[in-house]
């Protein structure tokens, strides 16, 4: 029996029942719904609209409703049509008469505003979370690191060296901003639509602000129109996973760079790598790659929530039903890929000679050697054509500037003396880079000082509740 069947003479088409359906994804948040449903009918009560008794029936009702579906003696199937009627209709099988009322002053499309707001909200909180351990590795990854050596790249080429602190670093930006625009978006979409009713309010003293407040918003929304056509905070936080899975789909590309047999600067721990049916040798970066390729599926949803809501009429339209499966895949997929790449991060090695050796032998000291020129009173563009003289030299010769004997550079440029060597050493080149954000070894201290704090930092996203427990 559908909830809404008192105006029709027929019953509804088995094709079209499950083309409208949504219970076989939207049961995902059973448990938001009853805990809005709760709510509910507690602020009806406190308005008089419900007796204390009715209340109480009612919320002793939805508990085990909760309670059993969570120990599988209730299974939700497919004969309702979404999550919102199975658990009225299973709430009046229950308890009678009373459960009738649980709907009054409610709309599903106020309901399943908020439903999908609640979800959401407590992805965030999860993904925040996520997010503190990757950061967490990461810094620890930095800290043991700040003096091992490896060429940085532009364009794939190698360019000046760095340290893998300082490379590790960009990522730690990347994923601090990732969790800032989590903490932006919890705090924009924090106010609860429930109580707008199907599009225009309700004659009933609802007290919204009390309904808000149990939820743990910071209000109540203002618009009973806006309330139940509002899709955008879905629509950000799908842009903020986009953004999460395109770092990580950065930083994945460039482990399966490293980890290649020509690279070789890390090493995929066994328990993080597959191997080949036919070929025996190979070890495999699947993880890295899956999460690579998983970008697109997130990116997808992004794309198809935003054309949906293009061209949607005030106010509430069926369309919307469509916000959920992409949306609960992308974000399920965001912390399988995010859990994996931490796992995958914190056990695998780095072979720091081989990083190191890589910046030796391209040249990537070439710049500080133009500099000790120019310190030395030649004009940088001179210094420039010098190396690059000198860099040909090698070239020929098959070595790197540091093995150049004095002599080659005296020919070239009779400027040079023997402290050159000391000059365009690994240590000097990438050590005494101490402007802020670089890598040299106090300007890493001053930043890892500041990610520390930022880590201990307990109140960082004091928007998003249950923050502290982190
Ligand atoms: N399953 C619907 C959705 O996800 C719930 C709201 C239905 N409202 C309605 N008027 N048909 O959007």
């Amino acid at each position: 029996m559908k909830l809404w069947g008192g105006r029709f003479t027929k019953e509804t088409d088995a094709l079209v029942h499950n083309f409208n359906a949504s219970i076989s994804f939207d049961q995902k948040f059973y448990q938001q719904d009853i805990k809005g449903s709760i709510a509910h009918v507690t602020m009806l009560e406190k308005q008089g609209i419900l007796t204390a008794k009715e209340c109480e029936d009612i919320v002793a009702g939805l508990e085990g409703i909760r309670k059993d579906i969570e120990n599988q003696t209730l299974v939700i199937d497919g004969s309702q049509e979404d999550i919102h009627s199975f658990v009225e209709a299973n709430l009046i099988a229950r308890i009678g008469e009373t459960g009738k009322k649980l709907h009054t002053g409610r709309s599903r499309n106020d309901q399943v505003a908020l439903d999908m707001k609640l979800y959401v909200r407590d992805e965030l909180v999860e993904m925040n979370h996520l997010l503190k351990t990757l950061l967490n590795e990461l810094y620890q990854l930095m800290s043991n690191n700040t003096d091992t050596f490896m060429p940085g790249f532009t364009h794939l080429q190698k360019a000046q060296p760095v340290t893998l602190a300082h490379h590790l670093g960009a990522y730690f930006e990347m994923f601090q901003r990732d969790r800032s625009r989590l903490c932006d978006i919890y705090a924009r979409m924090n106010y609860c639509p429930l109580g707008s009713g199907a599009l225009a309010g309700t004659t009933y003293p609802l007290d919204r602000a009390y309904t808000a407040a149990l939820l743990d918003f910071d209000g109540p929304t203002l618009n009973s129109m806006d309330s139940v056509s509002d899709r955008d905070y879905i629509i950000e936080m799908l842009s903020a996973l986009s953004t999460i899975m395109m770092h990580l789909s950065r930083f994945c590309e460039e482990i399966i760079i490293w980890n290649t047999n020509e690279y070789r600067f890390v090493e995929l721990d066994d328990a993080y790598s597959t191997g080949s049916s036919i070929m025996p040798q190979k070890k495999n970066p699947d993880i890295a790659e899956l999460i690579r390729g998983k970008t697109g599926r997130v990116y997808g949803a992004l794309v198809s929530i935003l054309t949906t809501m293009k061209g949607l009429p005030l106010a509430y339209n069926k369309d919307m039903q469509e916000d959920k499966e992409l949306t609960f895949d992308a974000m399920d997929t965001v912390k399988g890929c995010i859990a994996l790449f931490t796992g995958m991060l914190s056990t695998m090695s780095f072979n720091k000679e081989v990083m190191e050796a890589s910046a030796k032998n391209g040249f990537t000291n070439a710049t500080d050697a133009a500099d000790y020129l120019v310190n030395r009173g030649v004009p940088f563009r001179d210094a420039h054509g010098i190396i690059g003289q000198l860099v040909l030299a090698c070239i020929e010769r098959g070595c790197s500037l540091d093995e150049l004997p004095l002599a080659e550079y005296k020919k070239i440029c009779p400027v040079f003396e023997a402290d050159i060597y000391d000059a365009i050493s690994m240590k000097t080149c990438a050590e005494k880079r101490n402007t802020i954000g670089a890598p040299g070894t106090e300007a890493m201290e001053a930043v890892l000082k500041a990610y520390g704090e930022y880590l201990d930092a307990m109140n960082l996203c004091d928007t998003i509740k249950g923050n502290g427990k982190d």
